[in-house]
């Protein structure tokens, strides 16, 4: 007899690593309200949930006219964090996973509700006409991500920001070798079993991939800004989409 798999149980539009290898922390209900409790966020991210959320934020500081993208959902309090930041402007909220943006809507005050746009989407294919973002916001999604996914949502990212536009990404940084997560090897072997990409990613130039997706699609994008975060184990970096 044919048995399919826990985790293909949730294969319903969601992307095969996302079902197979993050099911218990985005798709299946209780892990959904488990994860979004603030300690749980801050035990993750070793402590840093609020340096990284502050700094994401600083780096809006006048930030280019228009609509806001938050590219996927995520724990915590970011995205009203963001809305309150935007006062009375839209903010574009897209996930492939409907649980994650029914949660995300329904942790706001509902005063918030109805400034939050959501869009059922894969990152990989944004269903935006070209240049429709000025600011786009990707927390924590590039590490969870296979090298081919995260190749096609940076390149679908700079297609719909617009010229003047800003990309904020914030992440782990890139090889880390020296820091003390890094070397204490059970740890990372640890984190590593949980987050099956990281190694890669840690690996990559993101900055060289952005720029090279950008010439492919007749767009040019340069750093802006680079912070380093706990001894250069996260960053938060910002691009801009220039002529
Ligand atoms: C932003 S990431 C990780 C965030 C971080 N671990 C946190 O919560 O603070 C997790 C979200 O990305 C979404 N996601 C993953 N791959 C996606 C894709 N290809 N398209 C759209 N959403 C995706 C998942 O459904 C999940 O809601």
């Amino acid at each position: 007899m044919f048995r399919i798999s826990f985790w293909e149980k949730f294969l319903d539009g969601i992307p095969e690593y996302l079902a197979r290898y993050y099911w218990w922390a985005y798709l299946w209900r209780p892990a959904i309200w488990f994860f979004d409790h603030q300690p749980i966020i801050n035990l993750i991210l070793f402590g840093q949930y609020k340096r990284l959320l502050s700094q994401a934020l600083q780096c809006l500081e006048n930030r280019p006219e228009g609509r806001f993208l938050q590219l996927t959902c995520v724990y915590g309090k970011l995205t009203s964090s963001l809305l309150k930041y935007l006062d009375n402007e839209p903010l574009y909220l897209v996930d492939v996973a409907r649980v994650q943006l029914d949660s995300s809507l329904n942790k706001l005050k509902p005063e918030q509700r109805s400034q939050l746009l959501l869009a059922c989407m894969n990152a990989e294919s944004l269903a935006f006409k070209k240049d429709s973002f000025s600011t786009i916001l990707i927390f924590f999604l590039m590490h969870e991500m296979p090298v081919s996914a995260r190749k096609r949502t940076l390149s679908e990212s700079i297609q719909v920001l617009q010229t003047g536009g800003r990309l904020i990404i914030v992440e782990y940084a890139e090889n880390p070798c020296r820091h003390w997560i890094y070397r204490l090897r059970y740890l990372r072997k640890q984190l590593l079993h949980w987050e099956p990409f990281l190694e890669d990613f840690w690996k990559e130039d993101i900055t060289a991939i952005l720029k090279q997706e950008a010439t492919k699609l007749g767009k040019t994008l340069r750093q802006t800004e680079q912070h380093l975060v706990y001894d250069s184990f996260y960053r938060v970096m910002v691009y801009e989409m220039t002529e």
